[in-house]
């Protein structure tokens, strides 16, 4: 096993660093809640889809996604039970709506148990030698003509070209174009839609 293949924590990690959780506080519950809320809106849910959101971190995501989707559900997997932990209490209001799943999403899948997945900035952080399994995985998890959103960090180490080759090595299809915005806190990034064949 190289260290490119360790992406899972130890058993009883130490506390995250205050700083990074102080950070996350302000960008992803605070000052940055509009970033991601101005996502989640452009998604145009339906309200009543089950949506997989894979690498939630804190809930910063999470928490607009579960209001888009009041008749439905949405699943957070999250390698991390540090993170995981956080993403619960912030999103306790939501009750049984909101399930969270400690795993790594490159070892986890539920065939066609959701209608959207999600990816916010997560794709960049997984090893590229494990990234085949996990775009396989969320196609396995999704239904028939189901759509995965992606929003990524622009020169983080995964080119655009990469992405869209693993994304139709495991077998998406461009939904619309890709999206490039600068967004206030987070950078520049590139956005788009990609959906499993019906
Ligand atoms: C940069 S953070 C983004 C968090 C959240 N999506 C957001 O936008 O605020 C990336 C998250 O992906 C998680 N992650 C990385 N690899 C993972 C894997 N293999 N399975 C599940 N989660 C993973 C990390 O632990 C981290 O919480």
């Amino acid at each position: 096993v190289t260290a490119a293949h360790v992406t899972r924590p130890p058993a009883h990690p130490a506390p995250l660093p205050w700083l990074e959780v102080a950070l996350e506080s302000v960008v992803g519950d605070r000052l940055g809640a509009g970033v991601y809320r101005r996502w989640v809106e452009a998604l145009s849910l339906a309200g009543d889809e089950r949506v997989l959101e894979i690498g939630a971190g804190a809930g910063a995501c999470a928490r607009h996604l579960a209001a888009a989707v009041p008749r439905g559900r949405l699943t957070c997997v999250e390698i991390d039970p540090r993170w995981l932990a956080i993403a619960r209490r912030r999103l306790t209001a939501c009750g049984d709506r909101v399930e969270f799943v400690e795993a790594d999403a490159c070892d986890w899948s539920r065939p066609g148990g959701f209608d959207v997945a999600i990816l916010h900035f997560v794709l960049h952080d997984v090893p590229a030698v494990r990234r085949p399994m996990l775009l396989r995985g969320i196609a396995r998890s999704l239904c028939p003509g189901g759509r995965l959103c992606v929003r990524e960090p622009v020169g983080h180490g995964m080119s655009a070209e990469a992405m869209r080759a693993e994304l139709g090595d495991a077998g998406f299809h461009p939904t619309g174009d890709e999206v490039r915005a600068t967004v206030p806190l987070m950078g520049r990034t590139l956005s788009g839609a990609w959906h499993v064949p019906r």
